[in-house]
């Protein structure tokens, strides 16, 4: 805040003297870095001509837990970056991950973005961007450390819920807006974990062996769009290695691939405490070094930010005349265009927090991706006149806000599933609670307390026994369950050991499940999780980690205010061997010590493009409930879809309509994708893969043609051998789908 005080004077002061300088002639006093009417090229060369070797060492490294020096002496202010990516974090104290104690830094909290890719909308990407963006501006950040997109290979990762999910494109299209919306407030984004980051065992020492095909296809694509597309300031590397390089100096993936061949303009980020060599970070595209546990290199020392990679070291190592400054001036001029792009920007807007636009986004964005997975017999909407609805569960009242890594959050409210449950019920209606089972009755991140007291002496028999004994005359029963942010749930730095419901959960259900025929099973997790009881609960809900609004977002779906229309961003399995990473042995998860005396976990992804949907084609697996999958309160027909070519050539596009019919008695949203299937190939290729989608709103009895136009890189696999992006003439099909088991009809297309 100070900073930015003092910078805004100096640029008043210099705009003043302009001013006069048109009167007076004295116009040349303004610096060149300083000049608005300049472009940011110019203004980034200006101000790196002014300045010293150490003043450009001095921006490559942090000088706190989340900030980074300017130039003082030039007015350049500091980089304050937060996590990251569903909110603001709090403010920590300088050099320590406690709190700093202040007052004024509660946020709204948004959903994670696991549910914003189950919306499959990428206006709600924009607003979700748009929102938490306005949060970090107004706290005075110019980069917040998200959005995630590494690829959901296993259920198991921990930080699957801060991630988009199983397909590269949607991940690709959902990043995009995202990262539109966060920038237009002036706001750096900080797109991660690149890359490979996939799961959370072993996240420092993991090194991945994956093929370059398996790389460009499946891995980058989400990052690529974020940089080309979203045009993404800042990108953060990730923790693990490939090619036996840590990712933060990776000659391959920085170097070659995000500056070369995707021509990256930004900054790159380390993860924190992710750098652990100079000459690498010098050399291997490092610009902005974070977090590393220096006291000369060992973890703990506080206040060692001299010691850094990118401090003294870098340094030393140019005074000895061991390495030039050409690196120094590249990364000292990346970093200088953040700047310019975000502080320095006076044009940028003054940003929001807490408004009732940002808590109306998150219901918003929550109630888009909740996703209604099974629905027999329409037991839900609640309907009817409930005397009584029995909710049961911990995940009903624990705040989920709070802990999980470094994305928890202190909030300024955060409404659970029952109090929403309780604010939408009709009067008269009573709405009663049993706890069912004991889960983690923790609640404190870093210093932020829930200063919830979910203590416990009941044995889980007991629970149960009360549970069954309130269901008997309920009208219905929910269960609120699921995962939480606890370490070895959904929570960074562990993976789940696990498919199944931690904490007895599946005993619960299936005794409520004998109780009462309107059992409504609501999983709140940001991973998919094994149900064995599936059969005998009418309906089931995916409901995510939704943040400030959660549960408004789940009364809203509930009682049937907002008709679910969120479909799975990722396949829930029937069980953990089928899925492929847990397919081949520990090979492929989680990893092998190399045991040469390194700490290096060898780790091959054997599997190779065949994750999720792609695995259960080849495989012939029947999934839990499929990637694409989320059901309705009203039905859709899906008329005969026609295409507007037989033939595609290079340079055009196709366009295949379908008509969809709401064929139920409310209004509802439908997402319609398209998958391609390449008949023949020269290499092999997974059976269908998504390549378009739309989300539309059709009232009752309305019908829609919906049109999904592809272009031939649609139809375009990645040959290692040629290192280039291939489109081979041959047949091809689309297939319009409700989901990846559901296709409703195909069509055949030539490409020539
Ligand atoms: C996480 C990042 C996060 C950073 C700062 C790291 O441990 O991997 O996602 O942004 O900490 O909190």
């Amino acid at each position: 805040m100070r900073i930015q005080v003092a910078m805004t004077t100096l640029i008043a002061t210099a705009l003043t003297a302009v001013t006069i300088g048109a009167q007076t002639s004295s116009q040349a006093t303004i610096p060149v870095y300083l000049d608005q009417t300049k472009s940011i090229e110019e203004r980034v060369e200006d101000a790196l001509s002014r300045m010293t070797t150490q003043e450009k060492v001095a921006l490559l490294h942090a000088q706190s837990k989340f900030n980074s020096p300017g130039v003082k002496r030039l007015g350049i202010p500091e980089v304050w970056t937060d996590d990251g990516p569903h909110g603001v974090r709090p403010e920590v104290l300088w050099d320590e991950w406690d709190q700093a104690g202040w007052t004024n830094d509660s946020c709204v909290a948004f959903p994670a973005l696991t549910c914003l890719a189950a919306s499959w909308n990428p206006e709600m990407a924009y607003l979700y961007g748009k929102s938490v963006g306005e949060e970090a501006r107004y706290r005075n950040k110019q980069v917040l450390l998200g959005p995630g997109v590494n690829i959901y290979r296993t259920p198991l990762n921990g930080r699957n819920f801060e991630y988009m999910g199983e397909d590269p494109y949607l991940a690709s299209i959902m990043v995009v807006p995202y990262i539109h919306g966060l920038q237009s407030n002036g706001v750096a984004a900080c797109v991660k974990h690149y890359a490979l980051n996939n799961q959370e065992v072993n996240r420092h020492t993991t090194n991945v062996n994956v093929d370059d095909r398996t790389l460009y296809e499946l891995y980058l694509p989400a990052f690529k769009a974020a940089v080309q597309q979203g045009g993404a300031w800042t990108i953060m590397g990730a923790y693990n290695l490939y090619q036996d390089q840590h990712n933060c100096h990776n000659d391959v993936m920085l170097n070659k691939i995000l500056r070369d061949e995707w021509g990256f303009d930004g900054a790159v980020v380390s993860d924190w405490g992710g750098t652990h060599d100079t000459r690498e970070a010098i050399t291997n595209g490092l610009d902005m070094e974070f977090g590393s546990w220096t006291d000369g290199l060992a973890n703990g020392r506080s206040n060692a930010y001299d010691n850094y990679y990118l401090a003294q070291p870098y340094l030393d190592l140019i005074a000895s005349g061991e390495v030039g400054t050409e690196e120094l001036d590249q990364k000292a001029r990346r970093v200088l265009r953040l700047i310019m792009r975000t502080s320095m920007n006076p044009n940028r807007p003054w940003g929001s927090m807490l408004s009732p636009e940002h808590y109306a986004a998150a219901r918003e964005i929550g109630d888009q991706g909740i996703v209604l997975l099974k629905n027999d017999g329409h037991c839900l909407p609640i309907s009817g006149e409930p005397k009584k609805i029995l909710v049961v569960g911990e995940n009903a009242v624990k705040m989920m806000t709070v802990g999980g890594g470094s994305s928890s959050l202190k909030v300024q409210r955060e409404v659970s599933p029952l109090d929403g449950i309780r604010a939408a019920a009709p009067e008269g209606c009573q709405v009663a609670y049993a706890r069912g089972y004991v889960g983690d009755v923790g609640g404190e991140y870093n210093g932020v307390v829930t200063g919830q007291d979910l203590s416990e002496s009941r044995s889980a028999a007991e629970l149960i026994a009360e549970a069954v004994a309130q269901a008997k005359d309920a009208d219905y029963v929910i269960f609120i369950g699921g995962l939480n942010k606890a370490s070895g749930q959904d929570c960074e730095d562990s993976d789940r050991e696990s498919l199944d419901l931690p904490y007895g959960q599946d005993a619960v259900i299936e005794a409520l499940a004998q109780a009462n025929p309107r059992l409504v099973v609501v999983n709140v997790s940001g991973n998919a999780v094994a149900m064995p009881w599936v059969a005998q609960v009418p309906s089931v809900v995916q409901a995510w980690f939704l943040g400030s609004e959660a549960g408004n977002s789940i009364a809203d779906v509930l009682f049937g205010k907002v008709n679910p229309s969120g479909k799975l961003p990722m396949t829930f399995p029937v069980k953990l061997t089928d899925v492929a990473a847990h397919s081949f042995g520990p090979e492929t998860y989680p990893g092998v010590p190399r045991n040469d005396g390194s700490n290096i976990v060898d780790e091959t992804y054997t599997e190779g493009l065949y994750i999720g949907y792609k695995w259960n084609d080849k495989q012939h697996i029947t999934p839990l409930f499929p990637f694409g999958h989320g059901l309705s309160y009203t039905d859709f027909a899906y008329g005969k879809p026609t295409a507007d070519k037989k033939e595609l050539h290079e340079g055009e596009t196709i366009t295949f309509t379908v008509p969809v019919t709401n064929t139920g008695a409310v209004a509802g949203d439908e997402i319609v994708q398209l998958y391609i299937t390449d008949e023949k190939s020269s290499l092999d290729r997974p059976y269908k893969e998504l390549k378009g989608f739309k989300k539309v709103h059709l009232e009752p009895g309305e019908t829609q043609q919906v049109a999904i136009t592809i272009e031939p890189d649609a139809l375009a696999f990645f040959d290692a051998d040629q290192h280039a992006w291939v489109v081979e003439p041959g047949d091809f099909k689309a297939h319009v789908a409700a989901s990846a088991d559901d296709v409703k009809s195909t069509l055949s297309f030539k490409y020539k």
